[in-house]
């Protein structure tokens, strides 16, 4: 099938819903998201959103916190323009119907509406800044934007249509390298994963809001469907791809080996007063850094993953039961009623915790309006690098990003189709899937993916050396030739395009590894200073 629009959308978290939402007053909106609506990493954040609301706090502080956590290679401009709009992009989303939590209406007279957010903090930064609704944040806001999309006429919304290519002058039989100026996206081919179908999907602008690509290791925070395909499509069609090294561990995933994804133990529970221990019940983080349990997350990843190195141990605690019974149950019931129901009580008992893959800082690099290196493509949200997190991003700082951003492009996006009057090109051909045979071996998925993920964690993760990216280079190089091809002679599936686009993440992370020879934010090796 043949579908053409104004404004192609894919992926439908915060970032693809507040463009959709902003662009879709202007033309025809096709949101396509691989699984259902509301699955990706948004309904999964706990923590919250960081802005500046009140006086107490300052701009110029969330932007020293932003910059420090960086470590000193965040794009200046763009961490001030973030941070100076996001009063502005929260105020829409409350709008949208988003609720946070408010401070207890204690005199009775105030309307809900007008009492002030409660604020919650968290490590790296010096202020509670952070809006949220109890700790699943993430849940609310998918739940509010999608319901505002849902409602809107010009939008339509397509699941389980997972995006395979983006469509360039490469379709068209053109050569297309790196140094070729222009290259345009015409729209993108996607797969119907309930059919098998490709279907040619033609717009004047496409937004990629895919998200991150946790799942190129083995223990993630990140949900199934964080494969990168995103920053692997804008790979192969040759556009501009950066800090990719820069991948992002959170310290503190429910240690609970057989779930996945790994359950968040939100960093809002430290900022509340919990404290990281030794498996003595030990505190620690004195020997790392002086803000303890509360520095940035590269810092507190590190530190734990060398205390459990030294000790051979899987896990270390965090001791919450200083914050009190009534504020943990009340304050982190989706926390409380998880490790309850795996016998953890966590008024009483600490919680066994270990770092997880979380969150990629780097991606398909944008300028300020969200537009990639080709033509009429933006990209928002945790599949694009903005330059706002240098080498490490602040914790809260990426729901930020993905509203200020989705904003930024979609103005431009409305601009470009108002003197854009080039139609898309009939000329481009649909897919042949002409001589593909049914892949009846699915361990060859499987078992690739497991051995992928594997090797990342044990040599490209938190701490690296020359040797172990070496290994992991060598390794990926076999994996990656078995996958081409079996890719080049099967019928396509998901699971075997997700393989790729992991494949092709991965071949990233280690050669933008590779590049930096320095440690900086969260890409240190034992072998530089
Ligand atoms: P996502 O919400 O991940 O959405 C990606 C979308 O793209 C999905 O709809 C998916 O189906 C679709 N998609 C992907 N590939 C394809 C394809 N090939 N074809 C079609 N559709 C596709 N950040 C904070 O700022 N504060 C927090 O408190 C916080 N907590 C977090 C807790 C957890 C457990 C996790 C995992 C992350 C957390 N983060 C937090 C990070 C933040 O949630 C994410 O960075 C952010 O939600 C990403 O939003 P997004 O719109 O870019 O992508
Ligand atoms: C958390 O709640 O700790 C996650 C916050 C984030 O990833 O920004």
């Amino acid at each position: 099938m043949r579908y053409e629009v104004d404004f192609l959308v894919v992926g439908s978290g915060i970032a693809g819903l507040s463009f959709a939402l902003k662009v879709a007053p202007y033309g025809k909106v096709c949101i396509l998201t691989k699984g259902a609506a509301d699955e990706g990493s948004t309904r999964y954040a706990q923590g919250g959103i960081a802005a500046v609301m009140y006086d107490s706090d300052s701009f110029d502080k969330h932007i020293h916190d932003t910059l420090v956590a960086g470590d000193g290679i965040c794009d200046r401009e763009v961490v001030e323009m973030t941070i100076r709009e996001a009063p502005d992009r929260i105020r829409e989303l409350v709008q949208y119907g988003v609720e946070f939590d408010r401070v207890p209406n204690t005199e009775h007279r105030t309307p809900d509406a007008e009492r002030r957010f409660d604020l919650h903090r968290e490590g790296g930064h010096s202020e509670f800044r952070i809006l949220h609704h109890k700790d699943n944040t993430g849940e609310e806001i998918e739940r509010g934007l999608l319901e505002a999309a849902r409602r809107h006429p010009n939008i339509e919304i397509k699941e389980r249509q997972f995006a395979i290519d983006i469509i360039t002058q490469h379709h068209l039989g053109q050569r297309v390298t790196k140094h070729t100026p222009d290259i345009e996206c015409y729209g993108v081919y996607a797969l119907d994963c309930d059919t098998n179908r490709i279907d040619t999907y033609l717009a004047k602008v496409t937004l990629l809001a895919t998200g991150g690509m946790g799942n190129v290791y083995s223990t993630t925070t990140t949900p199934v469907i964080s494969t990168g395909d995103g920053v692997a499509m804008v790979h192969r069609a040759r556009g501009v791809l950066s800090d990719l090294e820069f991948m992002q561990f959170h310290p503190t995933s429910l240690y609970n080996p057989a779930e996945k994804p790994a359950f968040l133990i939100t960093e809002a529970m430290r900022g509340a007063g919990a404290v990281l221990k030794d498996r003595d019940g030990k505190e620690f983080m004195q020997k790392y850094d002086k803000r303890l349990s509360l520095a940035p997350r590269d810092i507190v990843a590190r530190a734990i993953d060398n205390e459990m190195k030294l000790r051979g141990k899987d896990y270390l605690y965090l001791d919450a039961r200083s914050i009190g019974k009534r504020h943990l149950i009340e304050g982190f019931p989706t926390i409380y009623a998880k490790c309850l129901s795996i016998g953890i009580d966590i008024t009483r008992d600490m919680i066994p915790i270990r770092p997880a893959a979380h969150y990629q800082c780097g991606g398909i690099k944008v300028d300020r309006n969200g537009e990639s290196s080709i033509k009429n493509l933006y990209a928002a949200g945790e599949c694009s690098c903005t330059g706002l997190h240098g080498g490490n991003r602040l914790a809260s700082n990426s729901l930020l990003e993905a509203v200020v951003y989705a904003h930024n492009a979609a103005m431009a996006a409305i601009k470009n189709i108002q003197t854009n009057t080039s139609k898309p090109n009939s000329k481009i051909p649909d897919w042949n899937a002409e001589g593909m045979v049914l892949n009846e071996e699915m361990v060859l998925i499987t078992q690739t993916k497991h051995e992928l993920q594997e090797i990342m964690w044990n040599y490209v993760g938190i701490v690296r050396s020359d040797l172990r990216l070496q290994r992991a280079f060598d390794r990926l190089n076999l994996i990656f030739r078995e996958t081409e091809e079996l890719y080049n002679r099967s019928v396509l599936i998901e699971p075997l395009c997700e393989l790729r686009n992991l494949i092709a993440c991965s071949y990233l992370i280690i050669k933008m590894a590779r590049a930096r020879r320095q440690n900086v934010g969260l890409h240190y090796s034992i072998d530089l200073v």
